[in-house]
């Protein structure tokens, strides 16, 4: 049997994922190297879909380049599907998202969206959220206390750097990354993280859960529904 790279995992799932998109309708599409793989796989249906709805500045590029076109969301009351990647996925359908930065726009489209179908490979399967660095959108006069807040919960938070400097998210603001968290109530962590002020977004995505995972492993692509 020959091992499929993390790579070919992602190009698996990305064309996966094309069965779910709605013919005649919008999009919702996230952001990552594995929603980069269902780009490419999208553009082989452009002309059967209205478009998308895209959840960072990355992904819309990419998808105007194919020439996809791309909707505001405050276009399109309602997707039937979204799609995205995950850092973590767990048993449950939970997720840490945030690793390219977008989590913010990514949580709004999933807001909007009947379904969130995960696409990811078989890496990013957890038991527990937390191993992967938390990633926190924040504003950036409220770093320290957000900082100790995390350190009062056990968690080390660092800020995010880009080129020497703090990296600057679509929104204008900073992340912090959270390492050394064990996230046992995904949902009861997502409320309390979001009551902190100066909190834009936390990276935990319970309340906008997945409802399905393409995952991509070895034996080929598991469809997990939750
Ligand atoms: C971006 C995300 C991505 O979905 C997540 O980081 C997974 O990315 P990749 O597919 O590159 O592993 O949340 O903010």
């Amino acid at each position: 049997m020959t091992t499929l790279s993390q790579d070919e995992l992602k190009t698996l799932v990305g064309q996966a994922a094309l069965k779910y998109v709605v013919e005649g309708e919008i999009v919702g599409v996230g952001t990552g190297s594995t929603v980069n793989k269902f780009i490419e796989a999208l553009a082989s249906m452009k002309d059967r879909i209205k478009g998308a709805v895209s959840s960072s500045e990355a992904s819309t590029q990419k998808l105007e380049a194919l020439g996809i076109p791309v909707f505001d969301s405050n276009e399109v009351p309602e997707l039937a599907v979204y799609i995205d990647g995950a850092d973590e996925i767990d048993g449950k359908g939970y997720m840490v998202k945030g690793g390219g930065a977008a989590l913010t726009r990514e949580k709004i489209v999933a807001a909007q969206s009947r379904q969130f179908i995960c696409i990811a490979d078989e890496s990013k399967r957890v038991a527990v959220l937390g191993a992967f660095p938390l990633p926190v959108e924040v504003v950036p006069m409220a770093t320290q206390r957000i900082v100790a807040q995390f350190a009062a919960m056990g968690g080390q938070a660092s800020v995010r750097m880009k080129d020497g400097k703090p990296l600057v998210t679509d929104n204008g603001q900073h992340i912090v990354d959270v390492k050394g968290l064990k996230i046992e109530d995904p949902l009861a962590f997502e409320s309390q993280v979001n009551q902190w002020p100066g909190v834009v977004t936390v990276g935990v995505f319970a309340h906008q859960k997945a409802s399905v995972c393409l995952l991509g492993t070895a034996q080929g692509v598991k469809t997990l529904t939750y």
